[in-house]
């Protein structure tokens, strides 16, 4: 279940441009179950319809923190008690003098004051005001009382110019509140998660690899972080952009995998290894340096044995507390593949069937085994089977950690 499902998230929106885009911020939060209310700054309609809100949104914004009809339906204070969040996005730099200030002469101004719940301030504006140290100020301020501040991007903004200010991606954004308001049964814990394919370069241009897109495996590391774990993810190469809130390290081949995941066992004690990589079993055995043509190319490609990361991993002094590996049939034989992952070390096996078409798809169906018991995990978005999978297998560990 996705961690924002029924969270009561108050979004305020203020006088900047970037308001113009909060109508697929609020189909977003929505998608991921939350509910939401809306309050505007005075300016902010000058930037983005009410009614658009209101359509997207099956709820009246409030507009004005003096009217008479809308205090009648639920006061600004019974708003702000309301929300389990506030979400303020966009907050121009006025709106962030405002509340650095603690007035509440405007609506957001006076939720904020008025409200216990976190708050996230998701900032947009012109570069100058940005870089301002007024502005700045007002954030280090803010930041002091609590608030999280979601940083604006670089890119070109409404005012022609380049550089910082362009509001946060909405869908950062979304996964910011996610990570802070889910539960965190892992908090404390670290987590190593391998993902992608490797590639096993033959000459510059040609080399071994194969369909994983990695898109399982980043979606367990976003997992795992919405639990509260600190996650390292060592990528293969994918097209992936890495999720809020974790660490990345790219890497190319099977052996550059395992430097990796070696590397981060010497200086951090790791809770979990998943191991979702669909590692090459074997590379070229000569690396040729120069691209070659058709007519000098060997005629049979020798390989060599790649190392098995799960194995090392299993063997090294400081092994992960848990293991779990991946395995990708196409033979439908369960038993079979359990045997081999414990066989190279792993705790816990998760199955996949090729033959429902999980590598490089959207969706993926997964059969975990954990101490004895079978979990069998229907075909569904990589990133809701990823929740599903670490909450059963949290399920499974409960009390032995
Ligand atoms: O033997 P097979 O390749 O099916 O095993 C798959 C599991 O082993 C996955 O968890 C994968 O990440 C891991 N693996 C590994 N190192 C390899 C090959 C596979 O860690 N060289």
């Amino acid at each position: 279940m996705d961690p924002l499902a029924g969270k009561k998230i108050l979004l305020l929106i203020g006088g900047s441009i970037a308001a113009y885009k909060t109508p697929e911020l609020v189909r977003l939060l929505r998608a991921a179950g939350a509910e939401l209310r809306i309050a505007l700054s005075p300016h902010a309609s000058d930037f983005v319809s009410p009614l658009a809100l209101q359509a997207v949104s099956g709820q009246v914004p409030r507009l004005s923190l003096f009217s008479p009809a809308e205090e009648a339906a639920m006061d600004h204070i019974a708003l702000a008690r309301w929300a389990d969040a506030l979400l303020y996005a966009p907050v121009s730099a006025a709106g962030l003098a405002r509340l650095a200030q603690g007035l509440a002469e405007d609506l957001p101004g006076a939720i904020v004051l008025a409200s216990r719940a976190p708050l996230f301030l998701a900032p947009a504006m012109n570069t100058a005001m940005w870089e301002h140290p007024a502005t700045q100020r007002n954030l280090q301020q803010l930041a002091a009382y609590g608030a999280q501040i979601l940083e604006p991007e670089s890119g070109s903004l409404a005012c022609g110019e380049t550089g910082t200010g362009r509001l946060q991606e909405l869908s950062s954004i979304v996964e910011h509140l996610r990570l802070a308001l889910a539960p965190h049964p892992w908090s404390g814990w670290r987590v190593l998660v391998t993902a992608g394919p490797t590639w096993e370069a033959w000459d510059p241009v040609r080399g071994l690899s194969n369909r994983a897109s990695g898109r399982q495996g980043y979606a367990l590391a976003q997992a795992a972080a919405e639990r509260g774990a600190q996650v390292t993810l060592v990528s293969g190469p994918t097209a992936l952009s890495c999720p809020a809130g974790i660490q990345r390290v790219e890497v190319e081949s099977a052996r550059e995998m395992l430097v990796a995941c070696q590397d981060l066992l010497r200086t951090e004690t790791i809770n979990l290894f998943i191991a979702n990589a669909a590692v090459a079993d074997h590379r070229p055995a000569t690396v040729l340096s120069s691209k070659q043509g058709k007519q000098e190319l060997p005629p049979q490609l020798q390989l060599v044995a790649n190392p098995d990361i799960v194995h090392s991993l299993h063997r090294d002094p400081r092994r992960p507390r848990w293991i779990l590996a991946f395995a990708a049939e196409t033979h439908g034989d369960e038993g079979r593949a359990v045997t081999k992952l414990h066989a190279k070390g792993a705790d816990f096996a998760a199955i996949n069937d090729l033959r429902k078409g999980a590598m490089g798809g959207e969706e993926n169906a997964v059969v975990l085994f954990c101490q004895g018991q079978r979990y069998a995990l229907a075909p569904q978005a990589k990133l809701d089977l990823a929740r599903a999978l670490l909450h059963h297998l949290d399920t499974c560990l409960h009390g032995s950690t």
